[in-house]
């Protein structure tokens, strides 16, 4: 949880204090020229992209704050190459549950269970504001009302209804319709009435429109979280 928090905390900073901002990236470094690579390994987070962006590992929460050895991870788990894994058909949260790769120990047992609800957040950081451009422009989806206000789980979307990947439902213009919410996909699963107001009323609720987005994105901004 710490370091999710962390990534947070440094976006929050940026957004609103210059100043603090540098506070803490002296903090930062000082804590960096402590540390020791051959002992712990690479000071720098291990990012994978694929298929979820920004998934980080830290060598140093696992080796210096938990104690492991190299060898609890190399070469049985992971190869001493970063980027390795992505390659692995089976780098999945399918293949964790089965005790493969960060499952060998996120089971519940030896460390928090990656495949519990609560704990998705741990390695992954969901955007706020997703806004839709295709096949229409511009419909607004945000995680954080959906998350923190109305309490809803990660896995209540993901994967089932959408991928944890922006984009990958805009993908198929054909599929990401109206029709399709009216049968109960994507945000139909809820918004059919039922659970939350119908995807046949309230159309400038999901859809802010060309002159919405231009308001928001200054016509050509680049949407939270995006990453082209
Ligand atoms: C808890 C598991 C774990 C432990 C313990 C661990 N590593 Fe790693 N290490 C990883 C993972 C995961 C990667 C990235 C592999 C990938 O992307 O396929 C990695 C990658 C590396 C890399 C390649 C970095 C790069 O930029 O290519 C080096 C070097 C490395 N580890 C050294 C060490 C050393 C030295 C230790 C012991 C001090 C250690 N590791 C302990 C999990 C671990
Ligand atoms: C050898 C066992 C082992 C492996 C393999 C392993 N972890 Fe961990 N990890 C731990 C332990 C132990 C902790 C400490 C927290 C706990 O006990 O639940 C931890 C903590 C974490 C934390 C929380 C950091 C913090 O301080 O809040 C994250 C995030 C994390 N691991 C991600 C990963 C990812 C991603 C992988 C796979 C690439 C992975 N771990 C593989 C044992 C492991
Ligand atoms: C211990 C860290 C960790 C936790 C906790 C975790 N994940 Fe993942 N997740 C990963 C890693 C590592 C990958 C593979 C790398 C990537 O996609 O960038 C991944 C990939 C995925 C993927 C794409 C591959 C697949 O399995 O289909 C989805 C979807 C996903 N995670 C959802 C979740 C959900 C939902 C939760 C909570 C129930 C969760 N993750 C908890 C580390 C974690
Ligand atoms: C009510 C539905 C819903 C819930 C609940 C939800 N998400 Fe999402 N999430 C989405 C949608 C929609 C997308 C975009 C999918 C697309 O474009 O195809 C998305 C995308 C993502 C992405 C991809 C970001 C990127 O840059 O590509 C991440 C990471 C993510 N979600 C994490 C989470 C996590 C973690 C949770 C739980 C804390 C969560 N989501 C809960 C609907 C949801
Ligand atoms: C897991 C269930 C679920 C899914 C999936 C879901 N929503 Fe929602 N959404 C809700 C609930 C519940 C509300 C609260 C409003 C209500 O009760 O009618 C809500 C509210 C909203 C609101 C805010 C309405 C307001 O009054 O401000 C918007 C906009 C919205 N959703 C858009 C979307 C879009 C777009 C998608 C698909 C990308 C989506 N939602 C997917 C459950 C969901
Ligand atoms: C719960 C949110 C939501 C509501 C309410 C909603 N839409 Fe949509 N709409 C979407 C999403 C998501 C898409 C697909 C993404 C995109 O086109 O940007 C979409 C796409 C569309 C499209 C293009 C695809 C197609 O089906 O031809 C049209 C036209 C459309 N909506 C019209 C409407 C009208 C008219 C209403 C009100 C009767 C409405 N929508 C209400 C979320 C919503």
């Amino acid at each position: 949880m710490k370091l999710s928090k962390k990534i947070v905390y440094g976006f929050g900073l940026a957004a609103c204090a210059g100043m603090l901002l540098s506070v803490s990236g002296m903090a930062e470094n000082a804590a960096e020229a402590d540390y020791d690579e051959d002992l712990y390994g690479p000071a720098e987070l291990i990012i994978w992209n694929k298929p979820v962006p920004r998934v980080p590992f830290s060598h140093k929460v696992h080796t210096m704050d938990s104690g492991f050895e190299c060898d609890a991870c190399h070469d049985d788990l992971f190869e001493m190459e970063a980027g390795a894994a992505e390659a692995m058909d089976d780098f999945t949260m399918q293949g964790f549950a089965e005790g493969k790769y960060c499952g060998a120990c996120h089971d519940g047992d030896t460390a928090f269970d990656a495949n519990a609800d609560k704990n998705c957040a741990a390695c992954h950081t969901p955007p706020g504001q997703i806004v839709f451009t295709r096949p229409l422009k511009a419909v607004i989806f945000d995680h954080t009302m959906h998350v923190d206000s109305l309490g809803y789980g990660c896995s209540d979307c993901h994967s089932n209804l959408f991928a944890m990947h922006i984009g990958a439902a805009e993908q198929n213009e054909d599929a990401f319709i109206m029709e399709a919410l009216y049968r109960g996909e994507y945000c139909g699963a809820c918004h059919d009435g039922d659970q939350a107001f119908a995807s046949d009323t309230r159309c400038t609720t999901c859809h802010i429109g060309v002159l919405g987005f231009d308001r928001q994105f200054g016509g050509g901004g680049e949407q939270d979280g995006e990453h082209h």
